[in-house]
């Protein structure tokens, strides 16, 4: 049976930095996100008795790089193990957004995978389950399962941490407008950046004020102060960067143009032109957050700044789910 998902990447408002194991991807702490609805993946699945290895490929990519099939197959293996079958997988994946450049690829990309090869095994999860699961195949992918504003409890197990939805895609209207500034491949990866953050003499101080930070958040959110909203997600943005900054090695994931962006945000606030805030995971890629009614204002400014490749506006959204366009 071939079954095909399609799952949205990511943006988190409060990051995932950090893991307590790195195997199993449970966070040093709580974080939240929204999916977002123009950046996603769509994959199709088929387990077929005829093939004698896993067939995979990325569509619209020429360059196939060893490590990113690896990681596929090792997802497809750990889907065998749980559904206790030896039979080998075609699949197909596209993105409609630049892999590894700060947007989310791995979140959309494991999400999208796990809910088309569950389905093409005939075999429905509860959201839960499949948050618990996706989380192990990359940490991200478990927000991109419940829909909309969703918060990922780092729990204190394996099995009991997991991502839900805070809030549904119509609660808020508020977008995230993505500047894509180099469709080349960030150098450092999320995972690897991760195994550094401890190294970090700051990291410490973080993750001590985690909590009070989602805590603030969520009054935030649920009071819908974008104002107050805006400035924990861009002091947190800018928190965690301090991390990448101060480990060893460091990591600046930074080019000139996200700098510039950044600078453009702020001086749009103070001038009163446009409110909206910054926000930056593991590449240079900026996503700007802001109310529905200047979505459009700050693509057309974003779009003018030299060294811009592409902006997308992003709604909230729902989570991964099964389609009929199969991909092959
Ligand atoms: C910077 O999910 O890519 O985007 O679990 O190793 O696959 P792995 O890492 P990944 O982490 C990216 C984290 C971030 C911040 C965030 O989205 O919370």
């Amino acid at each position: 049976m071939k079954k095909t998902a399609k799952a949205f990447a990511n943006i988190a408002f409060i990051k995932y930095w950090g893991k307590t194991d790195p195997k199993t991807r449970v966070p040093r702490n709580n974080s939240i996100s929204m999916n977002l609805s123009d950046t996603y993946t769509i994959t199709t699945a088929e387990f077929d008795s005829k093939l004698k290895g896993d067939d995979i490929a990325f569509i619209g990519e020429n360059v196939v790089r060893e490590k990113e099939r690896n990681r596929v197959v090792n997802a497809l293996s750990k889907i065998r193990r749980e559904m206790k079958t030896k039979l080998f997988a075609k699949v197909r994946t596209k993105n409609n957004f630049p892999k590894a450049t700060g947007i989310a690829s791995s979140a959309s990309g494991f999400a999208s995978l796990a809910v088309a090869a569950f389905g093409a095994l005939d075999y429905q999860l509860k959201e839960k389950e499949l948050s618990i699961f996706c989380r192990t195949l990359s940490g991200t992918a478990c927000r991109s399962v419940p829909s909309g504003f969703v918060e990922w409890t780092k729990g204190d197990n394996a099995d009991n941490s997991y991502a839900y939805t805070l809030f549904p895609a119509n609660y808020w209207d508020i977008c995230d407008v993505i500047a894509i500034v180099t469709t080349k491949m960030k150098k450092v990866s999320s995972t690897d950046g991760h195994a550094l953050a401890d190294t970090s003499p700051l990291y410490e101080t973080r993750l001590q004020g985690m909590d009070e930070k989602i805590r603030k958040i969520k009054i935030a959110m649920k009071s819908k102060n974008f104002t107050l909203f805006g400035n924990i997600l861009e002091t947190e943005a800018l928190n965690m960067h301090a991390i990448c900054l101060t480990s060893t090695p460091p990591v600046l994931y930074w080019q000139p143009t996200t700098i510039e962006i950044m600078q453009k945000i702020i001086q749009w606030r103070e001038n009163s032109e446009v409110e909206s805030f910054f926000t930056i995971d593991a590449g240079p890629t900026v996503h700007v957050i802001c109310q529905g009614k200047d979505a459009r204002i700050l693509k057309q400014r974003l779009s003018k700044i030299k060294g811009v490749e592409k902006v997308t506006i992003n709604k909230p959204t729902i989570g991964a789910h099964l389609i009929n366009n199969h991909l092959f």
